[in-house]
Protein backbone atom coordinates (compact mmCIF):
# COMPACT_ATOMS: atom_id res chain seq x y z
CA UNK A 1 0.00 0.00 0.00
CA UNK A 2 0.88 3.49 -0.71
CA UNK A 3 0.82 6.59 1.23
CA UNK A 4 -2.69 7.12 0.42
CA UNK A 5 -3.33 3.20 1.15
CA UNK A 6 -4.15 2.27 -2.51
CA UNK A 7 -3.33 -1.20 -3.25
CA UNK A 8 -4.88 -1.00 -6.34
CA UNK A 9 -2.77 -2.47 -9.75
CA UNK A 10 -2.65 -0.29 -12.63
CA UNK A 11 -4.10 -1.43 -15.82
CA UNK A 12 -2.02 -3.97 -18.08
CA UNK A 13 -0.93 -2.80 -21.44
CA UNK A 14 0.32 -4.14 -24.66
CA UNK A 15 4.15 -4.50 -25.76
CA UNK A 16 4.32 -3.20 -29.16
CA UNK A 17 7.96 -5.14 -29.31
CA UNK A 18 6.47 -8.54 -29.21
CA UNK A 19 4.78 -9.27 -32.44
CA UNK A 20 2.52 -11.82 -31.11
CA UNK A 21 0.56 -9.45 -28.33
CA UNK A 22 0.70 -6.77 -31.81
CA UNK A 23 -1.03 -9.30 -33.80
CA UNK A 24 -3.57 -10.23 -31.15
CA UNK A 25 -4.42 -6.45 -30.83
CA UNK A 26 -4.67 -6.08 -34.56
CA UNK A 27 -6.35 -9.14 -35.47
CA UNK A 28 -8.90 -8.48 -32.89
CA UNK A 29 -9.43 -5.05 -34.33
CA UNK A 30 -9.91 -6.50 -37.71
CA UNK A 31 -13.00 -8.64 -36.90
CA UNK A 32 -15.13 -5.52 -35.92
CA UNK A 33 -16.16 -3.94 -39.49
CA UNK A 34 -17.45 0.11 -39.75
CA UNK A 35 -19.98 1.09 -39.17
CA UNK A 36 -20.00 0.21 -35.81
CA UNK A 37 -23.13 2.15 -33.89
CA UNK A 38 -25.86 4.31 -33.73
CA UNK A 39 -25.34 6.81 -31.37
CA UNK A 40 -28.66 8.39 -29.29
CA UNK A 41 -29.45 9.90 -26.43
CA UNK A 42 -29.31 7.31 -23.62
CA UNK A 43 -31.18 7.59 -20.20
CA UNK A 44 -34.68 6.26 -18.53
CA UNK A 45 -37.60 8.08 -19.76
CA UNK A 46 -35.65 9.16 -22.70
CA UNK A 47 -37.13 8.86 -26.51
CA UNK A 48 -34.72 9.16 -29.93
CA UNK A 49 -35.65 12.17 -31.84
CA UNK A 50 -33.88 14.19 -34.31
CA UNK A 51 -32.15 13.00 -37.49
CA UNK A 52 -29.45 10.23 -37.98
CA UNK A 53 -26.67 11.96 -39.05
CA UNK A 54 -23.56 10.27 -40.69
CA UNK A 55 -19.98 10.17 -38.51
CA UNK A 56 -17.09 9.36 -40.95
CA UNK A 57 -13.48 8.85 -39.83
CA UNK A 58 -11.28 11.61 -40.03
CA UNK A 59 -8.17 9.72 -41.49
CA UNK A 60 -10.27 10.12 -45.19
CA UNK A 61 -13.39 11.74 -44.32
CA UNK A 62 -15.57 8.65 -45.61
CA UNK A 63 -15.41 5.85 -44.10
CA UNK A 64 -18.74 5.60 -42.14
CA UNK A 65 -18.06 4.64 -38.24
CA UNK A 66 -21.52 5.09 -37.68
CA UNK A 67 -24.61 7.66 -36.90
CA UNK A 68 -25.45 10.10 -34.53
CA UNK A 69 -28.96 11.64 -33.30
CA UNK A 70 -27.97 14.76 -30.76
CA UNK A 71 -30.46 15.55 -28.19
CA UNK A 72 -31.93 19.20 -28.02
CA UNK A 73 -32.79 21.17 -25.04
CA UNK A 74 -35.57 19.87 -24.11
CA UNK A 75 -34.11 16.14 -23.69
CA UNK A 76 -31.41 17.82 -21.59
CA UNK A 77 -34.24 19.46 -19.27
CA UNK A 78 -35.38 15.82 -18.91
CA UNK A 79 -32.38 14.25 -18.32
CA UNK A 80 -31.74 16.49 -15.50
CA UNK A 81 -35.18 15.99 -14.16
CA UNK A 82 -35.57 11.81 -14.34
CA UNK A 83 -31.49 11.90 -13.02
CA UNK A 84 -32.79 13.62 -9.50
CA UNK A 85 -35.32 10.60 -8.87
CA UNK A 86 -32.53 8.41 -9.88
CA UNK A 87 -30.20 10.20 -7.48
CA UNK A 88 -32.26 9.38 -4.65
CA UNK A 89 -32.17 5.60 -5.20
CA UNK A 90 -28.13 5.93 -6.17
CA UNK A 91 -26.57 7.71 -3.38
CA UNK A 92 -28.34 5.69 -0.67
CA UNK A 93 -26.95 2.46 -2.11
CA UNK A 94 -24.19 1.06 0.24
CA UNK A 95 -20.72 2.41 -0.95
CA UNK A 96 -19.45 -0.98 -2.12
CA UNK A 97 -22.41 -2.00 -4.41
CA UNK A 98 -21.80 1.37 -6.49
CA UNK A 99 -17.77 0.72 -6.27
CA UNK A 100 -18.49 -2.80 -7.38
CA UNK A 101 -20.65 -1.34 -10.44
CA UNK A 102 -17.29 0.62 -11.33
CA UNK A 103 -15.13 -1.86 -11.06
CA UNK A 104 -17.13 -3.84 -13.59
CA UNK A 105 -17.06 -1.28 -15.98
CA UNK A 106 -13.45 -1.15 -15.66
CA UNK A 107 -13.34 -4.87 -16.68
CA UNK A 108 -16.06 -4.86 -19.94
CA UNK A 109 -13.22 -2.02 -21.35
CA UNK A 110 -10.93 -4.50 -20.85
CA UNK A 111 -13.05 -7.22 -22.07
CA UNK A 112 -14.16 -5.07 -25.29
CA UNK A 113 -10.58 -3.58 -25.47
CA UNK A 114 -10.63 -4.60 -29.28
CA UNK A 115 -13.66 -3.42 -30.65
CA UNK A 116 -13.01 0.15 -28.70
CA UNK A 117 -9.41 0.77 -30.54
CA UNK A 118 -11.26 0.00 -33.52
CA UNK A 119 -13.51 2.92 -33.42
CA UNK A 120 -10.75 5.40 -31.07
CA UNK A 121 -8.87 4.72 -34.18
CA UNK A 122 -11.31 5.20 -36.58
CA UNK A 123 -13.88 7.80 -34.64
CA UNK A 124 -10.92 10.03 -33.16
CA UNK A 125 -7.84 8.84 -35.07
CA UNK A 126 -6.03 7.51 -32.23
CA UNK A 127 -2.92 5.62 -32.83
CA UNK A 128 -2.41 2.40 -31.46
CA UNK A 129 -0.48 3.26 -28.71
CA UNK A 130 -2.74 6.12 -27.76
CA UNK A 131 -5.53 4.47 -27.64
CA UNK A 132 -4.43 1.59 -26.11
CA UNK A 133 -3.04 3.84 -23.54
CA UNK A 134 -6.77 5.86 -23.36
CA UNK A 135 -8.20 2.77 -22.30
CA UNK A 136 -6.14 1.66 -19.91
CA UNK A 137 -6.54 5.45 -18.18
CA UNK A 138 -10.34 4.89 -18.42
CA UNK A 139 -9.70 1.59 -16.59
CA UNK A 140 -7.65 3.04 -13.92
CA UNK A 141 -9.69 5.77 -12.93
CA UNK A 142 -13.01 3.50 -12.59
CA UNK A 143 -10.77 1.41 -10.21
CA UNK A 144 -9.18 4.21 -8.29
CA UNK A 145 -12.13 6.24 -8.26
CA UNK A 146 -14.18 3.10 -6.58
CA UNK A 147 -11.06 2.29 -4.34
CA UNK A 148 -11.11 6.05 -3.53
CA UNK A 149 -14.81 5.96 -2.70
CA UNK A 150 -14.70 2.57 -0.33
CA UNK A 151 -12.43 4.82 1.78
CA UNK A 152 -13.76 7.85 2.22
CA UNK A 153 -17.82 6.57 1.71
CA UNK A 154 -18.42 4.49 4.25
CA UNK A 155 -19.92 4.98 7.49
CA UNK A 156 -18.39 8.13 7.98
CA UNK A 157 -15.55 9.07 10.67
CA UNK A 158 -16.23 9.57 14.51
CA UNK A 159 -14.39 12.77 15.09
CA UNK A 160 -12.25 13.35 18.30
CA UNK A 161 -13.46 16.02 21.06
CA UNK A 162 -14.87 17.64 24.04
CA UNK A 163 -18.69 17.03 23.19
CA UNK A 164 -19.43 14.02 25.00
CA UNK A 165 -21.42 13.25 21.69
CA UNK A 166 -20.95 11.02 18.77
CA UNK A 167 -19.38 13.45 15.86
CA UNK A 168 -19.78 11.23 12.82
CA UNK A 169 -17.69 12.98 9.82
CA UNK A 170 -19.01 11.46 6.59
CA UNK A 171 -19.45 12.89 2.63
CA UNK A 172 -22.09 12.08 0.29
CA UNK A 173 -23.24 12.65 -3.12
CA UNK A 174 -24.85 16.29 -3.98
CA UNK A 175 -27.29 15.26 -6.58
CA UNK A 176 -27.46 15.64 -10.70
CA UNK A 177 -23.72 16.40 -11.75
CA UNK A 178 -23.28 17.11 -15.45
CA UNK A 179 -20.25 15.90 -17.32
CA UNK A 180 -19.21 17.65 -20.06
CA UNK A 181 -15.93 16.23 -22.03
CA UNK A 182 -13.65 17.12 -25.26
CA UNK A 183 -12.77 14.77 -28.07
CA UNK A 184 -9.07 14.65 -27.42
CA UNK A 185 -9.69 11.96 -24.34
CA UNK A 186 -13.31 10.88 -25.68
CA UNK A 187 -12.61 7.69 -23.50
CA UNK A 188 -10.59 8.18 -20.66
CA UNK A 189 -11.91 11.78 -19.77
CA UNK A 190 -15.66 10.72 -20.35
CA UNK A 191 -15.54 8.22 -18.02
CA UNK A 192 -13.10 9.89 -15.21
CA UNK A 193 -15.83 12.56 -14.96
CA UNK A 194 -18.55 10.39 -15.08
CA UNK A 195 -17.12 7.59 -12.66
CA UNK A 196 -15.86 10.18 -9.92
CA UNK A 197 -19.19 11.69 -9.80
CA UNK A 198 -21.17 8.28 -10.02
CA UNK A 199 -18.46 7.18 -7.52
CA UNK A 200 -19.10 9.83 -5.12
CA UNK A 201 -22.70 9.22 -5.14
CA UNK A 202 -24.01 11.53 -7.79
CA UNK A 203 -26.60 10.90 -10.84
CA UNK A 204 -25.26 11.92 -14.05
CA UNK A 205 -26.07 13.80 -16.78
CA UNK A 206 -23.22 13.17 -19.69
CA UNK A 207 -22.38 15.19 -22.82
CA UNK A 208 -19.82 13.99 -24.46
CA UNK A 209 -18.19 16.42 -27.78
CA UNK A 210 -19.79 16.62 -30.69
CA UNK A 211 -17.15 14.87 -32.64
CA UNK A 212 -17.11 11.58 -30.50
CA UNK A 213 -20.47 10.59 -29.50
CA UNK A 214 -20.09 6.76 -31.28
CA UNK A 215 -16.95 6.00 -28.31
CA UNK A 216 -18.87 7.44 -25.58
CA UNK A 217 -22.47 5.64 -26.48
CA UNK A 218 -20.54 2.43 -26.50
CA UNK A 219 -18.96 3.34 -23.35
CA UNK A 220 -22.74 3.84 -21.98
CA UNK A 221 -23.97 0.73 -22.99
CA UNK A 222 -20.93 -0.50 -21.19
CA UNK A 223 -22.29 1.15 -17.94
CA UNK A 224 -25.72 -0.25 -17.97
CA UNK A 225 -24.59 -3.33 -18.71
CA UNK A 226 -22.04 -3.52 -15.81
CA UNK A 227 -25.50 -2.53 -13.41
CA UNK A 228 -25.26 1.79 -13.34
CA UNK A 229 -28.85 2.59 -13.49
CA UNK A 230 -30.59 4.00 -16.59
CA UNK A 231 -32.22 6.31 -14.16
CA UNK A 232 -28.62 7.04 -12.69
CA UNK A 233 -26.55 7.89 -15.64
CA UNK A 234 -27.73 9.90 -18.98
CA UNK A 235 -25.84 10.15 -22.32
CA UNK A 236 -26.59 12.88 -24.45
CA UNK A 237 -24.50 13.48 -27.39
CA UNK A 238 -24.83 17.15 -28.62
CA UNK A 239 -23.30 20.18 -29.78
CA UNK A 240 -22.68 23.07 -26.96
CA UNK A 241 -26.07 24.23 -27.16
CA UNK A 242 -26.34 20.95 -25.13
CA UNK A 243 -23.72 21.49 -22.58
CA UNK A 244 -25.59 24.90 -22.48
CA UNK A 245 -28.90 23.69 -21.76
CA UNK A 246 -27.36 21.59 -18.99
CA UNK A 247 -25.23 23.98 -17.06
CA UNK A 248 -28.06 26.31 -16.84
CA UNK A 249 -30.86 23.96 -15.31
CA UNK A 250 -31.35 25.10 -12.19
CA UNK A 251 -31.47 21.51 -10.58
CA UNK A 252 -27.84 20.52 -11.76
CA UNK A 253 -25.68 20.65 -8.68
CA UNK A 254 -22.19 20.67 -10.04
CA UNK A 255 -20.34 20.62 -13.55
CA UNK A 256 -17.23 18.83 -14.53
CA UNK A 257 -15.82 20.24 -17.73
CA UNK A 258 -12.90 19.39 -19.65
CA UNK A 259 -12.08 21.32 -22.86
CA UNK A 260 -11.16 24.88 -23.88
CA UNK A 261 -10.98 27.77 -21.56
CA UNK A 262 -13.26 29.71 -23.57
CA UNK A 263 -15.66 27.05 -22.98
CA UNK A 264 -14.84 27.19 -19.47
CA UNK A 265 -15.21 30.75 -18.63
CA UNK A 266 -18.75 30.53 -20.63
CA UNK A 267 -19.58 27.61 -18.06
CA UNK A 268 -18.10 29.39 -15.28
CA UNK A 269 -20.85 32.79 -16.30
CA UNK A 270 -23.70 30.92 -16.81
CA UNK A 271 -23.28 29.26 -13.22
CA UNK A 272 -22.71 32.57 -11.80
CA UNK A 273 -25.77 33.78 -13.21
CA UNK A 274 -28.17 31.34 -12.06
CA UNK A 275 -29.96 32.66 -8.80
CA UNK A 276 -29.59 29.36 -6.86
CA UNK A 277 -27.52 26.91 -5.09
CA UNK A 278 -24.03 28.37 -5.44
CA UNK A 279 -22.51 24.47 -7.17
CA UNK A 280 -18.54 23.54 -7.78
CA UNK A 281 -17.52 23.98 -11.38
CA UNK A 282 -14.57 21.77 -11.96
CA UNK A 283 -12.83 22.86 -14.89
CA UNK A 284 -9.43 21.26 -16.80
CA UNK A 285 -8.68 23.45 -19.43
CA UNK A 286 -5.80 24.10 -21.72
CA UNK A 287 -2.21 25.54 -21.94
CA UNK A 288 0.95 26.91 -23.00
CA UNK A 289 3.29 24.27 -22.28
CA UNK A 290 6.73 24.68 -22.31
CA UNK A 291 10.46 22.96 -22.18
CA UNK A 292 13.26 24.42 -21.30
CA UNK A 293 16.46 22.86 -21.86
CA UNK A 294 20.23 23.73 -21.19
CA UNK A 295 23.72 22.71 -21.95
CA UNK A 296 24.19 20.33 -19.87
CA UNK A 297 21.04 17.97 -20.96
CA UNK A 298 21.72 14.99 -22.95
CA UNK A 299 20.63 15.81 -26.97
CA UNK A 300 19.56 12.32 -27.64
CA UNK A 301 16.84 12.01 -24.87
CA UNK A 302 15.90 16.02 -25.20
CA UNK A 303 15.03 14.75 -28.65
CA UNK A 304 12.95 11.51 -28.10
CA UNK A 305 11.42 13.16 -25.66
CA UNK A 306 10.54 16.07 -27.68
CA UNK A 307 9.01 14.12 -30.34
CA UNK A 308 6.88 12.49 -28.09
CA UNK A 309 5.53 15.51 -26.22
CA UNK A 310 4.61 17.80 -29.23
CA UNK A 311 3.89 15.16 -32.06
CA UNK A 312 2.71 11.83 -30.31
CA UNK A 313 -1.54 12.34 -30.94
CA UNK A 314 -1.02 14.86 -33.36
CA UNK A 315 -0.03 17.62 -30.91
CA UNK A 316 -3.89 17.20 -29.62
CA UNK A 317 -3.30 16.77 -26.22
CA UNK A 318 -3.99 19.16 -23.65
CA UNK A 319 -0.20 18.06 -22.06
CA UNK A 320 1.76 18.59 -25.36
CA UNK A 321 4.47 20.88 -25.56
CA UNK A 322 3.98 24.12 -27.51
CA UNK A 323 7.07 25.99 -26.74
CA UNK A 324 11.00 24.66 -26.46
CA UNK A 325 13.36 26.93 -24.75
CA UNK A 326 16.84 25.94 -25.71
CA UNK A 327 19.99 27.45 -24.16
CA UNK A 328 21.42 29.12 -27.37
CA UNK A 329 24.76 26.98 -26.86
CA UNK A 330 23.12 23.76 -28.04
CA UNK A 331 20.40 24.79 -30.54
CA UNK A 332 21.84 24.60 -33.87
CA UNK A 333 22.87 21.00 -32.91
CA UNK A 334 19.41 20.08 -30.77
CA UNK A 335 17.48 21.83 -33.93
CA UNK A 336 19.29 19.60 -36.90
CA UNK A 337 18.47 16.02 -34.44
CA UNK A 338 14.76 17.59 -34.45
CA UNK A 339 14.31 17.90 -37.69
CA UNK A 340 15.87 14.22 -38.46
CA UNK A 341 13.81 12.90 -36.12
CA UNK A 342 10.35 14.47 -36.88
CA UNK A 343 10.80 13.37 -40.90
CA UNK A 344 11.23 9.97 -39.61
CA UNK A 345 7.42 10.00 -37.71
CA UNK A 346 5.24 8.42 -40.26
CA UNK A 347 1.63 9.34 -40.76
CA UNK A 348 -1.26 7.22 -41.80
CA UNK A 349 -4.27 4.67 -41.06
CA UNK A 350 -4.00 5.00 -36.99
CA UNK A 351 -5.17 1.43 -37.40
CA UNK A 352 -1.80 0.05 -38.59
CA UNK A 353 1.06 -0.07 -36.27
CA UNK A 354 3.83 1.41 -37.97
CA UNK A 355 2.06 4.94 -37.87
CA UNK A 356 3.12 6.96 -35.51
CA UNK A 357 0.89 10.06 -36.15
CA UNK A 358 -2.88 10.11 -37.16
CA UNK A 359 -5.33 12.43 -38.50
CA UNK A 360 -6.17 15.54 -36.32
CA UNK A 361 -10.32 15.36 -35.26
CA UNK A 362 -11.64 17.36 -38.21
CA UNK A 363 -11.55 19.52 -41.20
CA UNK A 364 -12.25 22.88 -38.66
CA UNK A 365 -9.24 21.46 -36.80
CA UNK A 366 -6.72 21.27 -39.85
CA UNK A 367 -7.53 24.52 -40.79
CA UNK A 368 -6.98 26.31 -37.73
CA UNK A 369 -3.71 24.72 -37.14
CA UNK A 370 -2.72 25.31 -41.13
CA UNK A 371 -4.02 28.94 -40.91
CA UNK A 372 -1.36 29.40 -37.89
CA UNK A 373 1.30 28.18 -39.19
CA UNK A 374 0.71 30.45 -42.37
CA UNK A 375 0.58 33.41 -39.96
CA UNK A 376 4.06 32.30 -38.60
CA UNK A 377 5.46 31.72 -41.61
CA UNK A 378 4.84 35.93 -42.49
CA UNK A 379 7.20 36.91 -39.63
CA UNK A 380 9.32 33.37 -38.07
CA UNK A 381 11.55 30.88 -39.15
CA UNK A 382 9.68 27.28 -40.35
CA UNK A 383 12.35 25.39 -39.98
CA UNK A 384 10.36 22.25 -40.77
CA UNK A 385 7.24 21.29 -42.52
CA UNK A 386 6.49 17.04 -42.46
CA UNK A 387 4.05 15.46 -45.77
CA UNK A 388 0.14 14.60 -45.32
CA UNK A 389 -0.44 11.07 -46.48
CA UNK A 390 -1.47 10.78 -50.28
CA UNK A 391 -3.48 7.86 -51.74
CA UNK A 392 -7.25 6.64 -50.74
CA UNK A 393 -5.86 8.78 -47.08
CA UNK A 394 -5.44 12.48 -49.59
CA UNK A 395 -8.32 13.38 -47.98
CA UNK A 396 -8.66 13.29 -44.54
CA UNK A 397 -7.68 15.67 -42.01
CA UNK A 398 -4.14 15.80 -42.01
CA UNK A 399 -1.39 18.19 -40.41
CA UNK A 400 2.35 17.17 -40.53
CA UNK A 401 4.40 18.06 -37.60
CA UNK A 402 5.98 21.46 -38.09
CA UNK A 403 8.72 22.78 -35.99
CA UNK A 404 8.93 26.98 -36.26
CA UNK A 405 11.69 28.98 -34.80
CA UNK A 406 10.65 31.87 -33.34
CA UNK A 407 12.53 34.99 -32.13
CA UNK A 408 10.76 35.49 -29.15
CA UNK A 409 8.74 33.61 -27.10
CA UNK A 410 5.52 36.62 -27.24
CA UNK A 411 5.06 35.66 -30.80
CA UNK A 412 2.85 32.67 -29.37
CA UNK A 413 0.14 33.73 -28.07
CA UNK A 414 -2.25 30.76 -27.63
CA UNK A 415 -2.46 27.02 -27.72
CA UNK A 416 -2.33 26.05 -31.09
CA UNK A 417 -3.96 22.26 -30.69
CA UNK A 418 -1.88 20.26 -33.30
CA UNK A 419 1.45 19.34 -34.12
CA UNK A 420 3.31 21.90 -34.21
CA UNK A 421 6.62 22.68 -32.11
CA UNK A 422 7.92 26.08 -31.59
CA UNK A 423 11.45 26.64 -30.46
CA UNK A 424 13.17 29.66 -28.70
CA UNK A 425 16.95 30.18 -28.14
CA UNK A 426 17.29 31.59 -24.53
CA UNK A 427 21.12 32.95 -23.35
CA UNK A 428 22.76 31.36 -20.25
CA UNK A 429 21.95 34.16 -17.68
CA UNK A 430 18.46 34.52 -19.10
CA UNK A 431 16.96 31.55 -17.00
CA UNK A 432 14.77 34.32 -14.49
CA UNK A 433 13.52 35.86 -18.00
CA UNK A 434 12.61 32.52 -19.25
CA UNK A 435 10.29 31.95 -15.67
CA UNK A 436 9.18 35.28 -15.92
CA UNK A 437 7.76 34.27 -19.83
CA UNK A 438 6.06 31.26 -18.62
CA UNK A 439 4.28 32.66 -15.70
CA UNK A 440 3.60 35.53 -17.91
CA UNK A 441 1.35 33.45 -20.14
CA UNK A 442 -1.30 32.63 -17.30
CA UNK A 443 -1.04 28.97 -17.83
CA UNK A 444 0.28 25.84 -15.59
CA UNK A 445 -0.86 22.74 -17.04
CA UNK A 446 2.42 21.04 -18.42
CA UNK A 447 6.32 21.86 -17.76
CA UNK A 448 9.34 19.85 -19.17
CA UNK A 449 12.64 20.40 -17.70
CA UNK A 450 16.04 18.83 -19.41
CA UNK A 451 19.21 19.63 -16.82
CA UNK A 452 21.60 18.16 -14.54
CA UNK A 453 22.12 20.83 -12.61
CA UNK A 454 19.82 20.33 -9.61
CA UNK A 455 20.03 23.69 -8.69
CA UNK A 456 18.63 24.88 -11.98
CA UNK A 457 15.36 22.19 -11.91
CA UNK A 458 14.80 22.79 -8.24
CA UNK A 459 14.53 26.92 -9.08
CA UNK A 460 12.43 25.62 -12.08
CA UNK A 461 9.97 23.71 -10.14
CA UNK A 462 9.72 25.93 -6.84
CA UNK A 463 9.45 29.49 -9.32
CA UNK A 464 6.41 28.44 -11.76
CA UNK A 465 2.96 27.03 -10.33
CA UNK A 466 2.23 24.55 -13.22
CA UNK A 467 0.26 21.50 -12.15
CA UNK A 468 2.68 18.84 -13.42
CA UNK A 469 6.46 19.45 -14.06
CA UNK A 470 8.43 16.71 -16.09
CA UNK A 471 12.14 16.68 -15.43
CA UNK A 472 14.48 15.01 -17.65
CA UNK A 473 11.36 12.94 -19.65
CA UNK A 474 8.59 13.93 -21.73
CA UNK A 475 5.53 15.75 -20.78
CA UNK A 476 2.31 13.80 -21.47
CA UNK A 477 0.89 10.53 -20.34
CA UNK A 478 -0.05 11.43 -16.69
CA UNK A 479 -0.86 7.68 -15.07
CA UNK A 480 -3.80 7.54 -13.15
CA UNK A 481 -2.80 6.86 -9.38
CA UNK A 482 0.47 8.63 -9.52
CA UNK A 483 0.78 11.60 -11.32
CA UNK A 484 -2.65 13.50 -10.81
CA UNK A 485 -3.12 15.75 -13.25
CA UNK A 486 -4.58 19.43 -13.97
CA UNK A 487 -3.06 22.98 -13.77
CA UNK A 488 -3.91 26.02 -12.07
CA UNK A 489 -4.80 29.91 -13.60
CA UNK A 490 -6.26 29.48 -17.45
CA UNK A 491 -5.60 25.90 -17.34
CA UNK A 492 -8.07 25.12 -14.72
CA UNK A 493 -9.68 25.03 -11.36
CA UNK A 494 -8.30 21.42 -9.92
CA UNK A 495 -8.36 18.88 -8.08
CA UNK A 496 -6.01 16.82 -10.06
CA UNK A 497 -7.75 13.89 -11.82
CA UNK A 498 -6.33 10.70 -10.58
CA UNK A 499 -5.67 12.00 -7.59
CA UNK A 500 -6.49 11.81 -4.15
CA UNK A 501 -8.50 15.15 -3.63
CA UNK A 502 -10.26 15.08 -6.90
CA UNK A 503 -13.64 12.97 -5.42
CA UNK A 504 -14.29 15.67 -2.50
CA UNK A 505 -15.00 18.55 -4.94
CA UNK A 506 -17.99 16.03 -6.19
CA UNK A 507 -19.48 15.25 -2.83
CA UNK A 508 -21.13 17.29 0.18
CA UNK A 509 -19.84 16.98 4.01
CA UNK A 510 -21.93 15.91 6.56
CA UNK A 511 -21.23 15.90 10.20
CA UNK A 512 -24.05 14.53 12.60
CA UNK A 513 -23.69 15.27 16.16
CA UNK A 514 -25.92 13.07 18.47
CA UNK A 515 -26.15 13.15 22.26
CA UNK A 516 -25.93 9.58 23.38
P1 LIG B 1 -14.30 22.77 -26.34
O1 LIG B 1 -14.24 23.72 -25.21
O2 LIG B 1 -14.58 23.29 -27.69
O3 LIG B 1 -15.42 21.66 -26.08
C1 LIG B 1 -15.42 20.87 -24.91
C2 LIG B 1 -16.85 20.44 -24.60
O4 LIG B 1 -17.62 21.59 -24.24
C3 LIG B 1 -17.57 19.80 -25.79
O5 LIG B 1 -18.33 18.72 -25.32
C4 LIG B 1 -18.47 20.93 -26.28
O6 LIG B 1 -19.61 20.51 -26.97
C5 LIG B 1 -18.84 21.59 -24.96
N1 LIG B 1 -19.34 22.97 -25.07
C6 LIG B 1 -19.10 23.87 -26.04
N2 LIG B 1 -19.73 25.04 -25.76
C7 LIG B 1 -20.39 24.86 -24.59
C8 LIG B 1 -21.20 25.70 -23.77
N3 LIG B 1 -21.49 26.96 -24.10
N4 LIG B 1 -21.69 25.20 -22.61
C9 LIG B 1 -21.40 23.93 -22.24
N5 LIG B 1 -20.65 23.09 -22.98
C10 LIG B 1 -20.14 23.54 -24.14
O7 LIG B 1 -12.93 21.95 -26.31
P2 LIG B 1 -12.43 20.82 -27.31
O8 LIG B 1 -12.05 21.45 -28.60
O9 LIG B 1 -13.43 19.70 -27.36
O10 LIG B 1 -11.15 20.24 -26.56
C11 LIG B 1 -9.87 20.75 -26.71
C12 LIG B 1 -9.52 21.62 -25.51
O11 LIG B 1 -9.62 20.85 -24.32
C13 LIG B 1 -8.08 22.12 -25.55
O12 LIG B 1 -8.05 23.46 -25.13
C14 LIG B 1 -7.38 21.23 -24.53
O13 LIG B 1 -6.21 21.81 -23.97
C15 LIG B 1 -8.45 21.02 -23.52
N6 LIG B 1 -8.23 19.81 -22.72
C16 LIG B 1 -7.83 19.94 -21.41
C17 LIG B 1 -7.55 18.81 -20.65
C18 LIG B 1 -7.09 18.92 -19.22
O14 LIG B 1 -7.09 17.90 -18.54
N7 LIG B 1 -6.69 20.07 -18.75
C19 LIG B 1 -7.67 17.55 -21.22
C20 LIG B 1 -8.10 17.45 -22.56
C21 LIG B 1 -8.37 18.59 -23.30
N1 LIG C 1 -3.63 13.12 -18.94
C1 LIG C 1 -3.21 13.35 -20.28
C2 LIG C 1 -1.72 13.41 -20.39
O1 LIG C 1 -1.07 13.48 -19.37
C3 LIG C 1 -3.86 14.56 -20.83
O2 LIG C 1 -1.21 13.44 -21.48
Amino acid sequence: KDLYGDSRQNSEGVEFGCAAERNLLTSGMAKTTAPFTEAAPLGAGLKPSGDANPVFAPMDGSTKVGTVRFADSETARLAVENAQKGFEKWSRRPVEERAAAIDKVGDLLEANRDRLMTILSLEAGKCLTDGIAEIREAVDFCRYYAAEARNLFGEGKLMPGPTGEENRYRYRGRGVFVCISPWNFPLAIFLGQISAALMAGNAVVAKPAEQTPLIAYETAKLMYQAGIPEDVFYLLPGEGDVGAALTSHPAVAGVAFTGSTETAWLINGTLAAKRGPIVPLVAETGGINAMIVDATALPEQVCDDVMMSAFRSAGQRCSALRLLYVQEDVADHLLDMLEGAAKELSLGDPRLPSTDIGPVIDEEARDNILSHVDDMKESQKLRYAGKTPHGKLANGSWVAPHIIELDKAEALTREVFGPVLHVVRYKAGDLDKVLNQIAGTGYGLTLGVHSRIDATVKKVVDRLSVGNVYVNRNTIGAVVGTQPFGGSGLSGTGPKAGGPAYLYRFALEQVVSINT
